[in-house]
């Protein structure tokens, strides 16, 4: 892109904001609040916007699969009153407990480091919810997946997923040869990883996870919806890093998909589905 400062500067200041009076939820967040530790597009907007559509209850169990670094499992135990096994692969345990116990959420987040893909420890029908926010494109993909998972939740619970997606799937050509914006080499360390196998092209359409879910036969679909701001979050997401100079990196191909998307398809998304376990 190789914009001048000035040039930045000027694309920075045309970003909008989501209208916060849309998130009562978030009220007396500050901006660091609602992005911090939060890997990936949505931030506490988008864990909002899945709470709403989970209707927990205080007391029920939930499963945060795919926590990362555990801002969904924290804001959900902070509002709902709910209990949380926090479960993530690349964060370690021990983190996250030390997180979660400086913020004074020890005797309600458990935090557990173990491969979703892999036998779960969990009695059956046990969750009453179970949420993954930004996750689960990496491993869920599947009706044999969808199987190994629900297995777990109580049978009118919950599945919610919140996360990044794309508008239209890729067409053959652009599987052959995947547009730059979405098949980029990332800055060292993790220059050897493979943004569009790995995660971009796992993404796919509201309308294909919505499919599988019901395709599985497992699930009811009861939400399924991109977020109407979705462009909007992701251009407060890259203001917010632009002005922390948090990933110079991800400013710029974020603000290369922007520009892209306006007139390609596809383009970036974020959306909410749920499922309720037949
Ligand atoms: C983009 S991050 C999102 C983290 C967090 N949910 C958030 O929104 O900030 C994806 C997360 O998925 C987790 N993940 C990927 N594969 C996994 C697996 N097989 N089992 C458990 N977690 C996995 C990673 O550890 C990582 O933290």
């Amino acid at each position: 892109m190789n914009l001048t400062t000035e040039q930045l500067s000027a694309r920075i200041a045309g970003l909008r904001a989501p209208d916060r009076s849309q998130y009562p939820e978030l009220a007396g967040y500050t901006r660091d609040e609602l992005y911090e530790d939060c890997f990936g597009g949505g931030g506490l907007y988008l864990a909002a916007r899945m709470a709403r559509a989970l209707r927990l209850r205080p007391g029920d169990v939930v499963l945060d699969l795919g926590c990362g670094k555990g801002p969904s499992a924290i804001f959900l135990a902070k509002h709902f009153g709910v209990k949380v096994i926090a479960v993530d692969l690349w964060t370690s345990a021990t983190f996250l407990n030390q997180k979660f116990t400086q913020r004074g959420y020890r005797d309600r987040i458990i935090p557990l480091n173990l491969d979703a893909t892999q036998e779960l420890p969990f009695a059956e029908d046990y969750f009453d919810a179970i949420c993954c926010m930004n996750s689960f494109n990496f491993y869920g993909g599947s009706v044999e997946y969808l199987r190994h998972l629900l297995k777990h939740l109580k049978p009118g619970g919950p599945l919610c997923l919140g996360s990044e997606v794309l508008s239209d799937e890729f067409t053959a050509e652009q599987l052959q040869h995947p547009p730059y914006v979405y098949a980029f080499q990332l800055p060292p360390p993790n220059e050897h990883v493979d943004v569009f196998e790995g995660d971009f092209k796992k993404q796919h359409t509201p309308q294909w996870w919505r499919d599988l879910f019901e395709a599985s036969g497992l699930l009811q679909v009861e939400h399924c919806a991109e977020l109407d701001d979705a462009d909007v979050i992701y251009e407060e997401l890259v203001r917010y890093e632009h002005e922390h100079n948090l990933d110079p990196f991800d400013v710029e191909i974020c603000l290369q998909q922007m520009d892209w998307g306006r007139t390609h398809r596809p383009h970036k998304s974020l959306y909410v589905l749920t499922g309720r376990k037949k």
